[in-house]
């Protein structure tokens, strides 16, 4: 359905993006994970035809994003990240103007009106002004906007920042409704989030894909390939050889600082043989002051991730 290779942009001398590759499949809602600054917002607005690309390709139901954008726009709703609405306007009043800068004609108009209001819940409020209603109201009403010409894929960037958490839950409550007939793709800076409302994850950083899957097979593969960390006190090449004679571990490397040796240990398998290597520790009287995986979560491996790219923007200020 959504079909991006190698997408590169460049802003000026700065690079946002930087062969971003993805595909997201028919009926599927995939959520676009990545710290500020990650480039998610520059990816969707490529997406949906509101800035060419420096390099790379996209395409979205099978056209160009670049040389059919208004195939493309006729197939998508966007929801952007800062949802410019005009207050002044009441909501029905809002949402026709839209339709009509949509070229819709009066009839199409009223049913799409009538329609979205529905889907999005918006029934008691379409004669209310729009700097009336709340921050999570807004957001339906950009969501009834993005639907009118009842799209086939549904693009929302970080469509619940803001909201508090009674509206994240409505939100996220009509986005699983819309969700039942429309692919949708989202972006967010908060795991769980994604965790909530996507089946599956592309996780970028530094305007780089960095993982993606469902959360349980990144879960796994962060878990499969994790280390563990242990601090050992005692003889280097004794403590060494033990650990090698556990089941199941494969690979260690040392590092010592004054007494403490700083044990790497790979497992096979992504094996936990932490219960073991603390027992060898206590049958041989060695001092043990950490165990720990190296990458012991989702939460950490994003953490990790968002860590590394403050410190990738603190390089890049001024
Ligand atoms: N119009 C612009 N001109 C110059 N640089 C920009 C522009 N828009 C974004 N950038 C830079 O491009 C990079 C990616 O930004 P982008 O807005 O795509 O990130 P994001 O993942 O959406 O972040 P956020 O979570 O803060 O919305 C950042 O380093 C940002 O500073
Ligand atoms: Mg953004």
């Amino acid at each position: 359905m959504i079909k991006v290779r190698n997408l590169t942009k460049y802003y000026g001398p700065h690079l946002a993006i930087e062969n971003v590759s993805f595909r997201v499949n028919e009926g599927e809602i995939v959520g676009f994970l990545g710290p500020n600054g990650a480039g998610k917002s520059t990816t969707l607005r490529i997406l949906t035809c509101f800035m060419p690309a420096t390099s790379g390709s996209a395409s979205v139901a099978g056209y160009d994003v670049f040389t059919q954008s208004i195939e493309v726009r006729r197939r998508i709703g966007y929801l952007p990240e800062s949802n410019p609405l005009y207050p002044e306007m009441r909501v029905k009043e809002y949402l026709n103007f839209r339709g009509k800068l949509r070229s819709m004609t009066p009839n199409d108009r009223s049913s799409a009106i009538n329609n979205v209001v529905d889907r999005c819940w918006l029934g008691d409020f379409i004669d209310r002004p729009i700097s009336q209603l709340s921050k999570g109201m807004k957001q339906r009403v950009g969501l009834a906007d993005a639907l009118l010409h009842n799209p086939q894929i549904l693009v929302l960037d970080e469509p619940t920042i803001g909201l508090d958490p009674a509206q994240i839950r409505e939100t996220r409550r009509l986005i699983a409704e819309l969700a039942k007939k429309h692919t949708i793709i989202l972006s967010s800076h908060i795991l769980p989030e994604v965790e909530a409302t996507c089946q599956r994850t592309i996780i970028i950083s530094n305007g780089r894909v960095q993982a993606s899957g469902t959360i349980n097979e990144i879960r796994d593969r962060i878990t499969g390939a994790s280390r563990l960390i242990a601090e050992i006190r005692g003889p280097k090449q004794e403590i060494e050889n033990a650990i090698l004679q556990i089941d199941g571990a494969k690979k260690v490397d040392t590092t010592v600082t004054e007494n403490w040796n700083r044990l790497r240990i790979e497992s096979a398998d992504g094996r936990d043989i932490r219960e073991q290597i603390a027992a060898l520790a206590a049958k041989n009287n060695w001092g043990l002051r950490e165990l720990k995986h190296e990458i012991g979560s989702l939460e950490e491996y994003f953490i990790q991730i968002t860590a590394e790219a403050g410190e990738a923007g603190k390089t890049d200020s001024p």
